[in-house]
């Protein structure tokens, strides 16, 4: 009960607003779309309130959170994902390091490397940016984090503790999502969930919170039916599980798959995917999984790509470092 106390992410009322347009349909009626779900207010919202926490943690008499964020190789977006983590986390009040290695980086050198980070008292948290280069394991790289200061949530004792319903770390744009659910008020309990997307680190761990019961001590459980689809999905069967679901859950990274002709009237879309195209001007903008402007003149409430799941993951590792600070783990 304890844990279940600490670890419940407290939902605040939310403040943030949820944005609803009407458009005229081809029968020349005006109809209402679908609430956008502002991730990225949210995210702000969860930031000041962890910055207040962490405050509040200095200032009785605990040092700041700390985290290290890993790089190896020099991909571009990656980069800019480990800048923007490091700089989010440093606006709240926790104190930030990027550790940069070239990519000939061997996976043994990589691990030693975690080890005394992990037998660094100073340091809470450790990331190791993904995908790594080719040649090195990456799950022996994730079950090289000390389980305790495994923010990403990867490892495998968090995986098994997640998967128990177990309090434990849980990987951030997982927990983003459970996050959005709850704080925009999305009825969960019994009603019908399709995740589509089965990776280790997105689809199923969603899809663990979304099934599993919400009295277990993890306090994440949302009660709901779930189905998960993948690539071997017929086409035709995606859509039919799709149309029965009152939440999607779409995290594959393939444009456009989610359709308006998929979606149940007044359901819930969340758009994990994120997948940088050209358009036919030539330029280079990101786009979900969900066919979003038709999507919106069906579901109930849709996330934007950019400005929903995203900045929301940036705020739930900043949940789990400050979480990881806090060494619950070992109380
Ligand atoms: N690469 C893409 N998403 C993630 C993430 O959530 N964590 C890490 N470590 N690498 C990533």
């Amino acid at each position: 009960m304890r844990h279940r106390i600490c670890l419940r992410i407290v939902s605040t009322v939310l403040t943030t607003k949820m944005r609803s347009h009407t458009y005229i349909d081809s029968l020349g009626s005006a109809r209402i779309m679908a609430r956008a779900l502002d991730g990225k207010a949210l995210a702000k919202e969860i930031k000041d309130e962890l910055k207040i926490k962490i405050n509040n943690w200095i200032n009785t008499g605990h040092r700041a959170p700390s985290l290290r964020c890993i790089i190896v190789g020099s991909d571009p977006a990656s980069h800019t994902y480990v800048k923007n983590k490091i700089q989010a986390a440093i606006d709240i009040g926790i104190e930030a390091q990027t550790i940069k290695y070239d990519e000939n980086l061997t996976e043994e050198a990589l691990i030693s490397a975690i080890e005394l980070l992990n037998h660094d008292k100073l340091v809470d948290g450790i990331l190791v940016q993904l995908p790594l280069p080719n040649g090195i394991d990456e799950r022996r790289v994730c079950n090289a984090v000390a389980p305790e200061k495994d923010v990403d949530g990867f490892h495998i004792t968090n995986v098994g503790q997640l998967s128990l319903d177990m309090p434990t770390i849980v990987p951030a744009t997982a927990l983003a999502v459970i996050e959005m659910l709850k704080r925009f008020k999305i009825e969960t309990l019994g009603r019908n969930a399709v995740v589509v997307g089965r990776s280790k680190n997105v689809g199923l761990p969603i899809a663990m919170m979304l099934h599993s019961d919400r009295n277990h001590d993890s306090g994440l459980g949302m009660d709901a039916t779930v189905t998960i689809c993948h690539r071997y999905t017929p086409a035709e069967q995606l859509a039919v599980h799709c149309r029965n679901a009152d939440i999607i859950v779409t995290a594959t990274g393939v444009p456009k798959l989610i359709k308006a002709d998929m979606i149940k009237p007044g359901a819930t879309v969340i758009d994990v995917g994120i997948t940088r195209i050209t358009d036919e001007q030539g330029k280079t903008k990101l786009v979900g999984d969900v066919d979003y402007d038709e999507v919106r003149k069906v579901a109930g409430a849709v996330t934007p790509v950019p400005g929903g799941v995203g900045p929301m993951t940036v705020a739930m590792l900043m949940h789990n470092t400050f979480q990881a600070s806090q060494k619950i783990w070992q109380q």
